[in-house]
């Protein structure tokens, strides 16, 4: 495995596999990397001859009061899992490398869905993604590009700007990895104190409920109050529980497939989980 760490040095690693016209996949991530990552990971060595991994906490889809400067970093951990999973190069820039010369005077933003959900709280977030991932796409050029449901809003984000810009990219939507008690994978979990870690699998606890509920025949709106109340009854402080289409459009009856939506603090530490139901006539 090789890692780049510069524009030039891995378009130089790549220039073989284009002129061979090998498939590139490409799974972008912001590093201290879980099993969430790498099954995106393995998705992407089972479809594609050569497999990029970016790894660069993207300053600009962080707010002024949100984590840049403490999300983790572990380069060498990362590399060391990623090698094992069959990675072939790592593309880990610099700030500079990325964001450095000119400044930017170009923005990319996906107006719509990402207004509320997760845009509502994080105003500036996906555009902050949308322009990082374009940089990524322009650099790498890759034929298929991985991204995870658990952040369910952004995969449709880039699903749509991909669509919008005829950006010559398959995207791919991977399913959530889970704990064995069901609390969805991520970089921020690390935060949780012993006992937190204890009460967030009451997420998916809910979800799962609320899916059986749907099954059953309850209504919808029913359904989110009691999500709502199983949460807040767990000490969670909730940011949103909210019930859409899987293209992100507003629903308020169970009479198509529905994406249940979850953002909620345990102490300072927000947490994000979804579930989708399908309608069965
Ligand atoms: P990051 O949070 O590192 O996530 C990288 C990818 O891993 C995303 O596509 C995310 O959805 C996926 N992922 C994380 N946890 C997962 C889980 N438990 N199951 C399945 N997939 C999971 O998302 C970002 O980075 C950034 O916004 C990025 C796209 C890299 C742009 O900066």
């Amino acid at each position: 495995m090789k890692t780049e760490t510069t524009i030039q040095g891995l378009s130089a690693s790549l220039s073989k596999a284009r002129s061979s016209r090998k498939t590139i996949g490409f799974v972008p991530t912001m590093g201290n990397l879980h099993e969430g990552h790498l099954n995106l990971v393995r998705e992407a060595r089972n479809l594609c001859d050569v497999v990029v991994v970016s790894i660069f906490v993207n300053p600009i889809q962080f707010g002024p009061n949100e984590d840049f400067d403490s999300y983790p970093r572990t380069l060498d951990q990362d590399s060391q899992l990623l090698a094992e999973v069959g990675c072939d190069i790592v593309f880990a820039p610099s700030v500079e490398q990325m964001y450095g010369g000119q400044s930017r005077l170009t923005n990319i933003s996906v107006s719509d869905i990402t207004n509320d959900l997760c845009g509502a709280q994080r105003p500036g977030h996906f555009d902050g993604v949308a322009v990082i991932v374009t940089k990524l796409f322009n650099i790498v050029q890759p034929n298929f590009a991985f991204f995870g449901q658990k952040d369910y809003q952004q995969l449709a984000v880039i699903k749509q700007m991909v669509a919008d810009l005829n950006m010559p990219i398959e995207v791919i939507g991977v399913p959530i990895t889970r704990a064995e008690d069901g609390l969805a994978l991520s970089s921020r979990n690390g935060y949780l104190s012993d006992e937190q870690r204890q009460t967030a699998p009451a997420i998916y606890k809910a979800l799962k409920n609320a899916e059986a509920e749907l099954k059953a025949g309850q209504a919808l709106a029913d359904v989110i109050a009691n999500i709502k109340a199983d949460l807040v009854a767990n000490g969670f402080e909730i940011d949103y529980v909210e019930a859409r289409t899987p293209m992100l459009q507003t629903i308020d009856q169970f009479d198509q497939d529905v994406v249940i939506f979850v953002a909620a603090k345990l102490g300072k530490t927000r947490l994000i989980d979804n579930i989708q139901v399908a309608f069965v006539v």
